[in-house]
């Protein structure tokens, strides 16, 4: 079985567990997570530990876990009405559409404080556990994912310029891209070296990422998505800042880029990348 297949396996069989007599807290915490989604961040963290020490594989399962929910925590309040208020996601009606906004914002915060639970519990010695919460924390919280977001939603309508849209994705998205690469360095104990080259190819990754979700925004369907489309017309991203062409442009320079940067790290991590930007971010 292939890494993202046991993931898949691995989470189906880890979802959070609460039983009460709430008609459907319990099930509101798993219906994203079930959905799908490709599982990026995650195969980001195994990738890494399978290139680097395959029999660590295993226990970096709950890391990876940890990982993704905190990911699709995020994207539950994304779709808040508050935030994106996008009726469905990875093809199925978002929570606040399903249940109401409670339900949505307490699942997203459920899922946030999970992940650290998971990665807590991990059989993985107590400084790499550590390394981790903090690695999560960092990429997800008041200087990553999160400032990121304020500013995607507080410059709504506001045009802003080319570097202040790079430090936008950048936290809103490669911040947390870039942390899932590291703490699949910390799981294998890489120095601090060979962790700090890969997180800034993660930067470069998540950067690329955003601009091809920009694209899909653009150009693709709801089905194909999995999402609405269309929904970025008030939002600063790379397509409305440099058109279509533009930013087609400006993901095959990072892409480029990145091309170069991987000649820097182990060949089993390069070949790791080359795999998921052909799976996810070629045209
Ligand atoms: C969507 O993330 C939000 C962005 C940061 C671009 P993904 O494209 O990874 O969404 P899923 O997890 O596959 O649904
Ligand atoms: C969301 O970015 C990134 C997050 C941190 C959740 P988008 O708003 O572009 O993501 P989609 O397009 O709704 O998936
Ligand atoms: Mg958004
Ligand atoms: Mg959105
Ligand atoms: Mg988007």
């Amino acid at each position: 079985m292939n890494l993202a297949d046991k993931f898949d396996e691995y989470l189906k069989a880890n979802l959070p567990r609460a039983a009460s007599f709430h008609p459907h807290y319990e099930k509101a915490l798993g219906v994203m997570l079930l959905a799908g989604g490709k599982h990026f961040r995650a195969q980001l963290v195994l990738g890494v530990v399978n290139a680097l020490r395959p029999e660590l594989t295993k226990a970096a399962m709950p890391v990876a876990l940890g990982v993704e929910m905190m990911h699709t925590y995020s994207l539950i309040h994304d779709d808040l009405p508050a935030m994106d208020n996008a009726d469905f996601r990875r093809g199925t009606p978002t929570l606040h559409k399903t249940y109401d906004e409670v339900t949505a914002i307490l699942a997203g915060d459920a899922l946030n404080t999970h992940s650290f639970l998971l990665i807590a519990e991990a059989g993985l010695p107590d400084f790499v556990r550590c390394a981790c919460v903090r690695e999560l924390a960092k990429g997800a919280g008041v200087n990553g994912m999160v400032l990121g977001q304020a500013i995607d939603c507080y410059f709504e309508n506001k045009p802003l310029n080319l570097s202040q849209l790079e430090f936008l994705h950048i936290h809103k998205t490669a911040c947390l891209i870039a942390a899932s690469l590291k703490i699949g360095a910390i799981i294998t104990e890489a120095s601090q070296k060979e962790q700090d080259k890969i997180y800034e190819v993660g930067i470069r990754l998540g950067l690329v990422f955003q601009i091809a979700d920009d694209i899909i925004d653009a150009t693709s369907n709801a089905e194909e998505a999995g999402k609405p489309v269309g929904h970025d017309k008030s939002k600063n991203s790379f397509t409305n800042l440099l058109g279509l062409e533009g930013a087609k442009a400006a993901k095959a320079e990072h892409l480029a880029l990145i091309q170069a940067e991987l000649k820097t790290l182990p060949n089993s991590i390069e070949n790791m990348i080359q795999n998921l930007i052909s799976k996810y971010l070629k045209d």
